[in-house]
């Protein structure tokens, strides 16, 4: 059989994920996993750009032209969107993109994509539990409580740092052996958290997510509202400082933002008439975020010049600068709510995707295990949560925002394709939902993705590829031989299920 071999669409058997999650929580899961960091923190970057000390322009700044990003992108992601809507509706199955490549356009690519949402959601993760700890910290501030800050910044965060103060940890850090001890605990102690709740069920942790979604809404209304009383139109001058260069720089960083309307097409398996809910929690979740995206990113760049919206914590910090210190606190006690529920949803996503890579034989069984009583992928779990909170101990969000962008733009860009392949390949399948003008959305959605992507460092290039060919090692040494549908070779249920007794 080919590299190529497509995995024939049929409704898995049921293998012991509950059918739990209708509409409403769709919307909420979707919700809880789009609006985080993007918003709260890579704004910040997005709208001021990122200038070494010697004056090096690393990424121009949209300025408030940051709004016209956010239009860009949720046309984007928009058409994206139509196409995950019609996989999500015909291969009602967990997996998201990888599940939908597999059937599509065979094998190979299909573990490419899986091995590039690793990217989205575990290693985007990383940034968000490290956008967490920096609103953790001036939420606590209004407490007067203040974390050392070798405790709360990676060691790459502060050597990376443009920022005087940031990078200056490296000195003043405690050392051993010569070596500054730098480490980001909260980041790393927050992934172990919600880590240990994802292990205990899924019910459970929709219910905190609906909680917190409501939270972030309310949050990021007042904002809005008190933000607006006090804009000051001349920060709407110059509009766009770096021209189209800043609003697609911009873009590519901030696209970070609407990451996540996908995810929940991971939870397929978990959710009540799939084919009629999935396409509806995902587009509505999309559409209510890019218009609150807009919104708050008029008001931030009216709120105070971009430029001082560079800051680990964008938000908050307008508002106090506009002299809105009880507003800017609570806007922080919001911002890690956010991205706790953002924190769930990945961590949620990666080992279901695992869990379908491995009932396909392209992982290793024990990573298709179902706890006996938990009926939840707890091994794939407890693993997505060690590398994260590792990662988190130590990284720089910039390069991480950039190297999420990219591994999920490139699953996207497949998934239109895969919708055009689809219908050439299997017109009559039943298709519950149907993409619109299906070629000029899936060829348009893939040609978007591919711009913004061309809208990323060169060195964001180098790493994706890089991390490409690991994943073209590990299949060829793993899951080629492996491989359900090459070699015809089930994985065995009962084994699974055997597995923790
Ligand atoms: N869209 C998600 C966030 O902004 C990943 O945190």
């Amino acid at each position: 059989m080919s590299l190529f071999a497509r995995k024939p669409i049929t409704v898995e058997r049921d293998r012991g994920l509950v059918r739990v999650l209708g509409v409403g929580d769709l919307i909420m899961l979707s919700i809880g996993a789009v609006i985080g960091a993007g918003i709260f923190a890579s704004l910040g970057t997005a709208a001021a750009g990122d200038i070494a000390a010697d004056g090096t322009v690393i990424r121009a700044g949209a300025g408030p032209a940051l709004i016209i990003s956010f239009v860009l992108l949720g046309v984007v992601c928009g058409l994206a969107a139509l196409c995950y809507a019609e996989l999500a509706s015909m291969i009602p199955t967990s997996g998201s993109a990888y599940a939908y490549t597999y059937a599509t356009l065979g094998e190979l690519v299909a573990w490419i994509i899986g091995w590039a949402l690793i990217l989205e959601y575990a290693i985007g993760n990383i940034a968000v539990a490290i956008a967490w700890s920096g609103y953790l910290d001036s939420l606590l501030g209004g407490f007067g409580i203040h974390l050392p800050g070798w405790l709360n910044h990676g060691y790459l965060q502060v050597s990376m740092s443009t920022i005087p103060e940031i990078h200056g940890l490296l000195a003043t850090a405690p050392h051993l052996f010569g070596m500054p001890i730098l480490m980001n605990l909260p980041a790393a102690l927050i992934v172990l958290a919600v880590t240990a709740l994802l292990c205990v069920g899924v019910k459970e942790s929709t219910r905190a997510n609906n909680i917190m979604v409501a939270i972030k809404l309310v949050v990021l209304a007042l904002f809005v509202v008190v933000g607006t009383m006090h804009i000051n139109p001349a920060n709407y001058h110059p509009f766009a400082p770096n021209g189209f260069r800043g609003i697609h720089q911009g873009a590519a960083i901030v696209f970070f933002a609407y990451i996540g309307f996908d995810a929940i097409s991971t939870a397929a398996e978990e959710t009540k008439d799939p084919q009629r809910n999935l396409p509806r929690g995902i587009l509505y979740g999309l559409g209510i975020c890019t218009l609150i995206y807009v919104i708050v990113g008029a008001v931030a760049t009216g709120l105070v010049p971009y430029m001082q919206l560079r800051s680990a914590d964008p938000l908050a910090h307008a508002l106090e600068l506009a002299g809105l210190k009880t507003a800017g606190w609570i806007v922080s006690l919001g911002a890690v709510v956010s991205m706790t529920a953002v924190l769930l949803v990945f961590q949620y996503g990666q080992p279901r995707i695992f869990f379908a890579m491995a009932r396909d034989g392209l992982l290793p069984k024990w990573a298709a295990k179902i706890h006996p009583k938990w009926r939840t992928p707890h091994v794939t779990t407890i693993v997505t949560g060690l590398v994260v909170a590792f990662g988190a101990i130590f990284a720089e969000e910039n390069t991480i925002y950039e190297l999420t962008n990219i591994g999920t733009l490139a699953a996207f860009a497949m998934v239109c394709l895969g919708v055009l392949v689809l219908r050439v390949r299997e017109p009559e399948r039943p298709r519950p939902f149907r993409v619109p003008f299906v070629w000029a959305v899936a060829l348009g959605g893939s040609a978007a993705c591919l711009f913004v992507m061309k809208g990323l460092p060169t060195r964001t290039w180098i790493m994706f590829s890089i991390w490409l060919v690991i994943g073209l090692v590990l299949y060829f040494s793993y899951g080629y031989r492996h491989s359900v549908v090459r070699t015809g070779k089930p994985v065995v249920v009962d084994e699974l299920d055997d597995v923790g007794h």
